[in-house]
């Protein structure tokens, strides 16, 4: 197995690493995510960590000083780290600890101690590996936990216990899972078990620590593979238990349905094919959250969910703010999929109409794309016969929606005749009759019974008024 990785080591910041570390006698280290990737010949990261052995600030300050541009440095005192950027790339400082304290900052207490002693209270061995950047053992590889060979094995494995190193920082357990999704990886059964029985304590970590981990396994390729995994070692329900009550198939007069779980996953992978939007890859996941509270059964009909996307709208907003997520337009565009999300599979089940499709353009607007995406995403049946039928359908639906569009414009829709032209023409108040103009005027519209033009508008409106018995007003 190879121990030197000097000519890997091209990012000119390391030199100057190395002379700081030199004219201050400081030994130091790159460690962490950029070394494991190094090795596994992954796109590199755009942040580097160093440990010092000494003090992770001076060294920053030392290498600023070494670096042309002097950029400016960061000190955050209080965990004796340091940040300074040098082209692109953020480079982080850190004193080597004891205590693994800083990941989680929760008790910001330094004790200075060896490499190794640092390498221990990281979270995974593949995580713990050190390249030298000392001028005698330069590229050198340090390797206390086996962590290459654990690379070789595909194996994600705590250094120490790992009842030690969840607690040290909980949020781990859910890393040990994002990285077996991102890398492919298995997680080693010590490690796994202690998930298992450690999970109640995700309950100390914040909403959005969980999120970002939530975020990288949803922006995988099949993140599938993440979420079975945290459904398995018993913190999905802690985290989304919306989506684990989907977890069920109930089976009445030999009437069943479908998991609506497991059909989730599978949308989830089916979307990531064809989109890399983090959000549209949240609303994939939330899309049938209100069937679990909604589901019923009668012997009409057998099993029913029925709004189940409005309900769900409502749950996306709770979940949001209960994970402390962004709620802004990312928020609404999430509950508009989900509300929408059974709107074009209906479409694509029958012979799809003109003013269906144009009214599908009108309520989604600019998201009509990502809603088409989710909703092909959706079709996730194992009748060859259907989801053939299903497809097709939806590519004349695709195609309707794009002939809609320039005929008709509704997508941004905006009422060709304005509500002050109205009530000018008409000498009107505000009132109810200019809603009821221009709400038939729209109708009309969208039923395909005039163009979206401002003549065809004004006729159709005279007509109108005329009927409501309004009088133009002609002075
Ligand atoms: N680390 C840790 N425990 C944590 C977070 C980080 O031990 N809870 C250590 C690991 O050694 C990790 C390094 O700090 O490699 C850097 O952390 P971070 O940047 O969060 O992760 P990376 O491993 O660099 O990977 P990624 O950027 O994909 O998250």
């Amino acid at each position: 197995m190879k121990t030197n990785y000097k000519e890997a080591l091209q990012h000119p910041i390391f030199e100057v690493v190395s002379r700081a570390s030199e004219t201050l006698n400081m030994p130091s280290y790159v460690i962490g995510g950029f070394v494991r990737d190094l090795i596994l010949q992954r796109d590199f990261k755009k942040d580097i960590d160093i440990v010092a052995i000494g003090s992770g600030i001076e060294l920053a300050l030392k290498v600023a000083d070494l670096l042309p541009n002097k950029p400016k440095v960061q000190v955050f005192k209080n965990y004796g780290t340091a940040m300074l950027r040098f082209e692109d790339t953020e480079i982080e400082f850190v004193g080597a600890r004891k205590e693994s304290y800083h990941f989680e900052s929760r008790n910001p207490v330094v004790e200075n101690g060896s490499l190794e002693d640092d390498q221990n209270r990281r979270d995974f061995t593949i995580n713990a590996l050190a390249l030298s950047l000392n001028s005698k053992t330069y590229g050198d590889l340090l390797d206390p936990f086996n962590g290459l060979q654990d690379i070789e094995n595909k194996t994600i494995k705590t250094p120490l216990d790992p009842d030690i190193t969840f607690s040290d920082d909980p949020l781990r357990m859910m890393r040990a899972i994002r990285f077996a999704n991102q890398l492919g990886f298995d997680i080693e059964a010590d490690s796994l078990q202690s998930i298992e029985r450690n999970k109640e304590r995700i309950g100390i970590i914040s909403g959005e620590r969980i999120v970002e981990e939530l975020n990288k396994i949803l922006a995988t390729e099949t993140p599938s593979v993440g979420f079975l995994l945290l459904y398995k070692t018993g913190l999905l329900p802690l985290i989304l238990p919306e989506l684990t009550d989907l977890n069920q198939v109930e089976e009445i007069e030999g009437q069943t349905h479908k998991n609506n779980f497991y059909h989730t996953l599978e949308v989830v992978d089916n979307i990531c094919k064809n989109t890399d939007d983090v959000w549209l890859r949240w609303a994939a996941l939330l899309h049938d959250i209100g069937k679990a509270p909604t589901k019923r059964f009668n012997k009409k009909q057998g099993w029913t969910f029925h709004g189940h996307e409005f309900l769900g709208g409502k749950m996306v907003k709770k979940i949001f703010e209960r994970l402390h997520m962004p709620l802004n337009h990312k928020m609404k565009f999430v509950q508009k999929m989900v509300v929408m999300s059974s709107r074009p599979i209906v479409l694509s089940q029958d012979l799809v109409t003109d003013s269906a499709v144009r009214r599908l353009v009108f309520d989604a607007g600019e998201d009509v794309d990502s809603l088409m995406t989710l909703c092909a995403a959706d079709i996730t049946t194992k009748n060859p016969a259907k989801y053939k039928k299903y497809h097709s359908n939806f590519e004349t639906v695709r195609q309707k929606i794009v002939e809609v569009e320039e005929r008709d414009h509704v997508r941004n829709f905006q009422p060709p005749i304005s509500g002050e032209e109205i009530m000018e023409l008409f000498q009107l108040k505000p009132s109810r009759e200019i809603g009821i103009l221009k709400e038939a005027i729209k109708e009309a519209i969208l039923e395909g019974e005039i163009a979206n033009d401002y003549d065809a508008a004004y006729a159709f409106m005279i007509n109108k008024a005329k009927k409501i018995g309004l009088k133009i007003n002609d002075c």
